[in-house]
């Protein structure tokens, strides 16, 4: 539990976060706000922002005062239609849904998977790295990720496509209230009414999440009602994060190649560049809390308050040099999979297909060479690359 301390004021910025400009490089912004303080009022969305390592690692333990129950979105439209997700709860509901699926996603069901998706990763990199030259985001880090875990999650075939729309439009959605995330609204219903009617039990393929999910609700173990929520909670987080990841890799590869002779003269490297990557280039730079009580005599109950991972994971307090990417850091500790009781589930799987991934590129491919501008997709709370064109030689 964080203690109240002295009252002191809580600077204000008016920085803002979520123009087009601040979503295609938010760093500096972070770096300003860290500036300002470990606590920054923005005016402009009512809500404070919590800038440092310590501050954000701290409050993500704490959440008995960093209630997610209320929303981690920013907007009161997408918290409402999210609510029951696992991500938008708290202890006791929080943690019935979560042991639904831990067992699906402990080390010993990824053991069992590995073998697999280690042959996945070499075949597809075998025909990619023949092409030689290919989109580094629609040939390689939207492919591979949908192919493992669509069939993970067990889905009927009819929706399979939307997902990665979906789950895209649903992290828009979150933002706070602005265009991008009104337009976005309509789309994330679009999922959460495919799962009421086309994920039913007699639909699903056998042994995926979603009918292990089903079978948790006829045991009684969840409610009925929790069940659409709970397989939009395990959709929406599991393809953008894993993909917006592995375009950064090649795309921080491409741009540092000293980083990738590294890799490749030690392919042992893999795991700690992961975690590099991770850190310096979060999928998700921030979520929301409401705080359940005062904040260190600084915020009130009822605040709203923005976990800046992204800004977090490049404080200079905690990572020396904290711009520069260094394959050899290992920076365990980042706050990329969040901390505490909703650090993330998937980041198992997701390391495992991104070291696949790597290890099968490292075999092949001494360097990325950009043959294009890279674009960026524009959202709300995911940093993603539309397209990186890239030659390997
Ligand atoms: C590089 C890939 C990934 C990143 C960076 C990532 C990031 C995160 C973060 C930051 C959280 C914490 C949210 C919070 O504190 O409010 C989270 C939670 C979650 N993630 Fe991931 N994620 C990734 C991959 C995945 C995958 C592959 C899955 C599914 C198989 C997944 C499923 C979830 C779920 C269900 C939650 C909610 C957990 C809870 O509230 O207890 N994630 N993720």
């Amino acid at each position: 539990m964080i203690q109240d301390e002295t009252a002191v004021t809580v600077p204000d910025s008016d920085i803002d976060l979520f123009t087009d400009e601040a979503l295609t490089d938010p760093y500096p912004l972070f770096t300003a706000l860290r500036g300002v303080g470990p606590v920054v009022r923005l005016p402009k969305y009512a809500f404070a922002v919590l800038t440092r390592y310590e501050d954000v690692r701290r409050a993500l333990e704490d959440w008995e005062t960093f209630s997610s129950a209320s929303g981690v979105g920013l907007n009161p439209a997408i918290n409402s239609a999210m609510s029951g997700t696992i991500i938008n709860s708290d202890p006791p509901h929080h943690t019935s849904l979560r042991t639904v699926l831990s067992a699906r996603l402990a080390p010993r069901a990824l053991a069992q998977m590995k073998s697999s998706i280690v042959e996945k990763a070499e075949r597809f990199v075998d025909e990619l790295v023949d092409r030689r030259a290919f989109d580094a985001v629609t040939d390689l880090a939207r492919t591979f990720p949908m192919a493992v875990v669509l069939d993970l999650l067990g889905f009927p075939e009819d929706g399979r496509d939307q997902l990665l729309r979906w789950g895209s439009a649903t992290f828009d959605a979150m933002g706070p209230d602005n265009a991008r995330s009104a337009d976005a609204l309509p789309v994330a219903a679009e999922m959460f009414a495919w799962l009421a009617t086309s994920c039913t039990p007699d639909r699903m393929r056998s042994g995926g999440f979603a009918t292990t999910i089903h079978e948790a609700a006829a045991r009684g173990d969840i409610p009925q009602e929790a069940v659409i929520p709970l397989m939009a909670g395990y959709s929406i987080p599991a393809f953008d994060t894993t993909i917006s990841t592995i375009a950064s890799a090649i795309s921080l590869f491409a741009r540092f190649p000293e980083q990738w002779a590294l890799v490749r003269a030690d392919p042992g490297l893999i795991p700690a560049a992961i975690n590099e990557v991770l850190r310096l280039e979060p999928p998700i730079p921030l979520f929301a809390r409401v705080l359940t009580r005062p904040y260190r005599g600084l915020l009130g109950a009822g605040e709203r308050v923005l976990l800046l991972f992204g800004s977090a994971n490049r404080d200079e307090r905690k990572f020396v040099d904290a711009d520069r990417f260094d394959v050899r850091r290992n920076p365990v500790d980042h706050l990329t999979f969040g901390y505490g009781i909703h650090g993330c589930p998937g980041q198992g799987l997701a390391r495992m297909e991104i070291q696949a991934l790597l290890a099968a590129l490292a075999r092949r491919v001494s360097r990325f060479e950009v043959t294009a501008p890279p674009r960026r997709e524009l959202n709300n709370m995911t940093r993603a690359l539309a397209s990186l064109p890239v030659a390997v030689v």
